[in-house]
């Protein structure tokens, strides 16, 4: 087997977020790899620095200290184009229809009106969002706002997906649907995938390998292989004796960080 070509890197990275006199010490020392089409979940504690981490890849948010490189290079401001983002707030634009808001990134990369016009219909069919093409985003429910969010990302088919929570805010049969929908995509289009989630079946579900990590300031507690075989059946594989496994080893890790005293 040829060896693993590395996308993503981060070395030694930190953030300390400064506000007046106050130090917030998010994350520190977090260091791991990411490969070429792998999907790797970040699962911890509210407030380690889960999204301070993907903030950092997207070029949002500057690290302190350490680095991070995408493609061997090093990533400094503006989120590389071949990265789309899935925000943990639903950041859909109000006075856009919900077809308009799928579209926005296609229309800003000058895909031809044709094609924008399929590729938003084949995702507002994904997204179960039928019959809500014209409607705006104040009329929707949360989760409706979310799927809308969610599709404006996936549509422009990056090479690279930061997802922050996408799900969160689901009922858990949207969830599951979506996580079917996710998987296939992602067996089809092979993106290289990150995930932050509170939801250790979510992780478990979806991804080749887990970062656990620490209570703030965020460290990197555990790098843990899920070793279920794909293709994955959303639902089936929850009945397994594997998953099982997989779900009592992490959740004993993750225990630990959410009973420990603050
Ligand atoms: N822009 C900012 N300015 C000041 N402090 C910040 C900023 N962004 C994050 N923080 C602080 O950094 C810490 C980590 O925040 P972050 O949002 O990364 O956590 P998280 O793991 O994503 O949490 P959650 O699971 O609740 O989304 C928190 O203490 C937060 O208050
Ligand atoms: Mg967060």
């Amino acid at each position: 087997m040829p060896a693993r070509r590395t996308r993503i890197v981060l070395r030694d990275l930190a953030k300390t977020f400064r506000d007046g006199n106050r130090a917030v010490a998010a994350v520190e020392d977090v260091s791991f790899e990411i490969f070429d089409r792998e999907f790797v979940a970040i699962v911890g504690p509210s407030g380690c620095g889960k999204s301070t981490i993907l903030n950092m890849l997207g070029g949002l948010v500057t690290p302190s200290a350490g680095r991070v490189e995408i493609d061997d290079v090093g990533v400094t401001g503006a989120v590389p184009a071949k990265v789309g983002y899935v925000f943990q707030k639903d950041t859909v634009l109000p006075w856009r229809t919900v077809a308009r808001n799928i579209a926005v990134g296609l229309e800003y990369r000058g895909v031809p009106r044709p094609e924008r016009e399929r590729r938003v219909r084949d995702a507002i069919a994904l997204a179960g969002l039928g019959g809500f093409e014209e409607a705006f985003p104040a009329t929707l429910s949360g989760g409706m706002r979310q799927r809308v969010a969610l599709m404006r990302t996936l549509v422009v088919e990056p090479e690279i997906l930061l997802m922050d929570e996408p799900f969160g805010a689901l009922d858990t049969h949207t969830k599951i649907n979506l996580h079917a929908e996710l998987l296939a995509l992602w067996q089809a289009r092979h993106p290289t995938v990150v995930f932050v989630t509170h939801d250790l079946s979510e992780a478990i579900t979806l991804a080749d390998r887990i970062v656990v990590m620490t209570r703030r300031p965020g460290r990197v507690k555990l790098v843990h292989e899920v070793k279920l075989a794909r293709p994955r059946d959303v639902i089936k594989l929850r009945e397994t004796d594997e998953y099982g496994h997989e779900y009592g080893r992490l959740w004993h890790v993750l225990g630990e960080e959410l009973a420990a005293p603050a």
